[in-house]
C-alpha cells in the first residue's frame, strides 16, 4: 500500500471508507473520560466521530507522517502521533480503536496479541476492517490482492487465536457506484490501498473492460464493499 504517498488524495478516494468510519465510531460507545488510543487514524475519517463525543479523551496515531500531518490539521483538538501499529508496543490504553488497519498487518492475530497486551486491566478494543464480499466482483477478475480475505467467522476466529473473546459484532454492506471500472481502479489507486504494480498495464486494461461488461448498471459500476467491526476483551 501507498499511503503515505497518498495521504493528500486519500480523503477524495476514500468515501466507503469514509462511510463505515461514521459507522464504526456509532458502534464503539465511548463512556465519557475514556482513554481512547486510535491505531491508524489516516486522516481521521473515525477520529472525527469520536473527537465530538463530550469527555472522550483520544490519542490518534498513524505510521504515516503526512496521514498524521492533515490529521492534526483537520482535527487539531485531538492528540496525534506517528506510530507504527505493527512493529514494537503500542502505548497503553482503556479503549483502543482502528477502521481499515487491521487488515494490512502479515500475522493478525500476533498483531491482536501485542494490542491486547496494552489494554490496561478492564479495557476493550474495537478494531474494524474490510470482510468478505468486499471488493468481490473486482477480485472475480483479478486474483492477485495485497491483503488476505476473511468472511466474520474468519475474523472472529482470529481474535479468538489471539486470546480475545469477541463481545459484540457489527457487519455492514454498502454497493458503491462509479461512473466506470477505469473510476474505480483510479479511486482505489489514488487512497493509496493498492500495492506495487502487479499486473501489466494490457491485462490491467482487460480487466477493467471485463468489469464494465459485467457490472455495469444505469447509473454506473456497482462494486459490493463490506465492513466489519469487532468489540473484543482478553480472555
Ligand atoms: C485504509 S486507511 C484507513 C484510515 C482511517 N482509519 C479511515 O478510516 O479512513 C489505513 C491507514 O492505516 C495506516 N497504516 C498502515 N500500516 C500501518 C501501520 N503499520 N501502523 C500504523 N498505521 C498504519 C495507513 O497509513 C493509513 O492511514
Amino acid at each position: 500500500m501507498r499511503f503515505d504517498k497518498c495521504a493528500h488524495s486519500y480523503d477524495a478516494n476514500a468515501a466507503p471508507q469514509r462511510a463505515f468510519a461514521a459507522r464504526v465510531a456509532g458502534f464503539i460507545q465511548i463512556a465519557p473520560g475514556e482513554g481512547v488510543l486510535e491505531l491508524g487514524a489516516g486522516t481521521g475519517a473515525l477520529t472525527r466521530h469520536l473527537s465530538v463525543i463530550g469527555g472522550a479523551n483520544i490519542h490518534a496515531t498513524d505510521a504515516s507522517p503526512a496521514m498524521v500531518s492533515l490529521g492534526r490539521a483537520a482535527i487539531p483538538a485531538v492528540r496525534w502521533s506517528e506510530l507504527d501499529a505493527f512493529q514494537g508496543p503500542v502505548p497503553r490504553a482503556e479503549l483502543q480503536v482502528s477502521s481499515g488497519l487491521l487488515q494490512w498487518a502479515d500475522e493478525e492475530a500476533c498483531v491482536l496479541r501485542r494490542w491486547k497486551a496494552a489494554l490496561v486491566p478492564g479495557g476493550r478494543m474495537v478494531h474494524a476492517v474490510p470482510c468478505e464480499p468486499c471488493l468481490s466482483e473486482w477480485r472475480a477478475i483479478i486474483q492477485e490482492s495485497p491483503v488476505r480475505w476473511r468472511d466474520e467467522n474468519g475474523w472472529c476466529r482470529v481474535f479468538a487465536g489471539a486470546g480475545l473473546r469477541v463481545r459484540r459484532r457489527q457487519f455492514w454492506v454498502d454497493s458503491v457506484v462509479f461512473p466506470s471500472a477505469l473510476d474505480m481502479v483510479g479511486a482505489m489507486h489514488r487512497s493509496g490501498i493498492t500495492g506495487r504494480a502487479r499486473l501489466g498495464p494490457g491485462r490491467l486494461r482487460q480487466a477493467m473492460r471485463t468489469y464494465d461488461d459485467r457490472h455495469r448498471g444505469p447509473r454506473g459500476v456497482v462494486a459490493t464493499w463490506a465492513w466489519l467491526a469487532v468489540e473484543a476483551v482478553p480472555e
